[in-house]
């Protein structure tokens, strides 16, 4: 699609995909279901658009697609680094990593015991990585393109609306994860694109490889 190669041909593309894993003591860790592969695809077919592809991953089991740069990271804390260290770069980043919102307030470094009646974790807010970007101290080209994931369970327009707005994004990408058949961890999805002031988009359930084409073409159209 010619449309795609003007968008992405010689722009550096920032993708984050996955889940973050923060670790709770020397074997455990909080994690969530993210598989990577809407991220992965994402890469996928920026690189095939001649574009330049910076993934950053959280741990998934799928092969980087070929030509592209991965970093590799577990916590939401070593995404954030590894995206402040690429973003002077990009012209496009697209945020599709499942970001745990709590790390345990305090690592254990042996094993906990089960010996414990009752054992009370206590977490702590990750840094929202989006709006972090925002501030001015992070260096990013003025064009930018950002590019935001809200898996929701309940009022999704609503809730994706209102993230596009506080995390300052062009577009969001919204899907329903309380459908079992489409999202997490399958190669289809379904999603509605919101950008500013455009009429939404909604797909049809298609391979994540076909949705990452149409979010890259709402982004131009
Ligand atoms: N995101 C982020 N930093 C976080 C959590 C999420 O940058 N700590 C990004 C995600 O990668 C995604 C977008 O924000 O592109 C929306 O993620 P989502 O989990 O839907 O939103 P949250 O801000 O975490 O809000 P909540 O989980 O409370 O709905």
């Amino acid at each position: 699609m010619k449309l795609l190669k003007k968008l992405l041909k010689n722009k550096t593309v920032l993708i984050t995909a996955g889940p973050t894993r923060e670790p709770i003591d020397a074997v455990r860790f909080l994690s969530n279901r993210s598989s990577g592969k809407m991220g992965y695809a994402l890469a996928k077919v920026a690189k095939e658009n001649k574009a330049r592809v910076i993934l950053i991953s959280g741990p998934v089991s799928l092969p980087a697609p070929k030509g592209v740069r991965l970093i590799s990271v577990e916590t939401a804390g070593q995404m954030l680094k590894a995206i402040i260290n690429s973003i002077k770069k990009a012209d496009l980043l697209m945020m599709a990593a499942a970001v745990s919102d709590f790390t345990p307030r305090r690592l254990i470094k042996t094993k906990i015991k089960r010996s414990h009646s009752l054992l009370l974790l206590k977490l702590k807010p990750t840094p929202d990585i989006l709006k972090a970007i925002n501030r001015k101290r992070v260096k990013h080209k003025k064009g930018l393109i950002k590019v935001g994931f809200a898996a929701e369970t309940s009022s999704l327009l609503l809730r994706a609306y209102q993230k596009l707005k506080e995390k300052e994004l062009d577009v969001m990408v919204a899907n329903d994860i309380s459908r079992r058949d489409i999202g997490f961890d399958s190669d289809y999805n379904q999603v509605c694109i919101l950008r500013r002031d455009k009429p939404i988009i909604k797909t049809k359930i298609l391979p994540k490889e076909e949705i990452a084409r149409q979010i890259f073409v709402s982004i131009i159209s």
